[in-house]
């Protein structure tokens, strides 16, 4: 038991997702109970972690196939979590699981290299524009961290340039300004830059800018001012963690020009939108070429890896000689996860243009259900346009979002409680959609029977919220 008597304290019906719902939560609810005597927050990442979670319980997940998940107590779920936008063909994909069985029998791993990663390699570097060189490494801050520390090696200058709202993953350089207080942030031209998490080292925040996105005129008087201390401007093409906020026209043409000018390296994260907003991910999608990029979730199809790609010329800075750039890790490239990447590139390229067309033709059909049924039922929502995910915002009706741009703007006016018991009844009608608000996303595995009921729960879940 916690001080309070919190962990105590037996949840009311509807905080065991569902006014209506006749599920079963009781190992789930066990199991939380048992494991925050042994796991600060239950489990492994705070995102999934108990406070995420509360007042709901966490739910144990006991297995998956295709697109539907199965917990502890039996309930079953269509996912649209897609493990945090890692899923993409869908869950145990045939020929995937095959190729990971086949590698676990020649040997998990053998610290050396392995005919599957250059293949891998050259895989990853014939479908991505602007990739002539790939390293492989197993999470997206991993490859983040790698990319920064890349840059300040390969123009010799120290800070990187990041934007409010965006996150980069778990590293002390992209903890900054991620889900800032808007109240304390400062001016937009000169921001108060807050740490996401304690222990942060001041001198760290030194060498990290954050600024609003999606003003090239800003972007372009802060590199003036101070381009030649600048290694880096790092971005996501649409910024995923925020509530997917589309760039502003020529924006990341804007990017690559002043970068460009100013002899700073771009680096785009595709963490999120790699294979997911089409096969060539947002640099197909925008035809943009950065000079480094980085990939994970998607590229494995739930598996960790993680991928750092590039121009040739930076990424031949990567070498163990003193003068250049370190890359290391004991399982970067391991055998098992590039098995799965090598599978999975393979399947997503057989998928191609047409299976990615239908991919967002039922990412279409769910927006524009979900449009439909919550405001005939008075909600004021946002639902941004799909790009292989999207976010639901119940808005407090003042706002104006086809005009938001960056965080400052969504901030003040989302109502994430009320998305939250809209999630909680979703996934009390056997449909998961992300406990907090986040990426709903979609994946191939997906069918338009899947689409179809997602659209009845949603409309039996608004009508619960009341
Ligand atoms: C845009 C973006 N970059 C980087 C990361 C970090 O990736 P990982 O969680 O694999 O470390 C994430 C994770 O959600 C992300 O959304």
């Amino acid at each position: 038991m916690d001080e309070s008597g919190e962990a105590d304290r037996e949840p009311s019906a509807h905080e065991l997702y569902g006014d209506a719902s006749e599920a079963d939560y009781t190992r789930s609810l066990e199991l939380q109970q048992m494991a925050l005597d042994e796991i600060p927050e239950a489990t492994s990442s705070n995102y999934r972690g108990k406070t995420n979670y509360a007042p709901y319980p966490m739910i144990y997940m006991d297995h998956a196939d295709g697109a539907m998940l199965t917990d502890v107590d039996g309930n079953s779920y269509i996912d649209f979590h897609c493990g945090v936008s890692a899923i993409i063909t869908g869950h145990r994909q045939e020929q995937q699981l095959e190729a990971v069985k086949q590698q676990l029998d020649k040997g998990s791993y053998f610290a050396t290299t392995y005919e599957l990663e250059y293949e891998t390699a050259r895989l990853v570097n014939d479908i991505i524009p602007g990739s002539d060189r790939t390293k492989f490494i197993n999470t997206g801050t991993e490859a983040v961290m790698t990319a920064l520390r890349l840059a300040r090696a390969y123009t010799g200058k120290e800070k990187i340039l990041k934007f409010e709202g965006m996150y980069h993953g778990h590293s002390d350089y992209a903890l900054v300004n991620v889900h800032p207080d808007v109240g304390s942030l400062g001016t937009r031209r000169n921001p108060t830059k807050i740490p996401e998490s304690t222990g942060v080292p001041r001198k760290t925040l030194e060498t990290v800018e954050a600024v609003p996105w999606n003003d090239a005129q800003l972007l372009a008087e802060k590199l003036e001012r101070e381009g030649d201390e600048i290694a880096a401007v790092i971005t996501e093409a649409v910024m995923s963690n925020s509530g997917l906020v589309w760039p502003t026209a020529e924006y990341l043409d804007e990017i690559r020009r002043l970068t460009d000018e100013h002899d700073v390296l771009f680096i785009l994260d595709e963490v999120v939108t790699g294979f997911r907003m089409g096969l060539q991910g947002a640099q197909g999608y925008f035809d943009i070429e950065p000079d480094l990029a980085v990939y994970g979730k998607a590229i494995a199809n739930g598996y960790p890896c993680a991928a750092l790609t590039g121009r040739a010329e930076v990424m031949d800075f990567i070498k163990s000689e003193p003068d250049k750039a370190t890359f290391m890790g004991t399982f970067s490239g391991n055998p098992l996860v590039v098995a799965a990447a090598n599978a999975n590139l393979k399947q997503l390229d057989e998928l191609g243009t047409t299976g990615y067309e239908d991919l967002y033709s039922k990412g279409t059909q769910l927006t524009e259900g979900l449009r439909e049924i919550l405001a005939d039922s008075g909600e004021d929502v946002f639902i941004p346009e799909f790009a292989g995910f999207f976010c639901l915002h119940f808005t407090d009706g003042e706002a104006e979002p086809e005009t938001w741009s960056n965080w400052r703007d969504i901030a003040p006016h989302v109502d994430d409680e009320r998305y939250e018991q809209f999630a909680s009844e979703m996934i009390g009608q056997g449909v998961f959609f992300p406990p907090k608000s986040g990426r709903i996303n979609l994946m191939h595995a997906h069918s338009d029977e899947h689409i179809q009921s997602a659209l009845e729960a949603a409309k039996q879940a608004v009508s619960n919220l009341g």
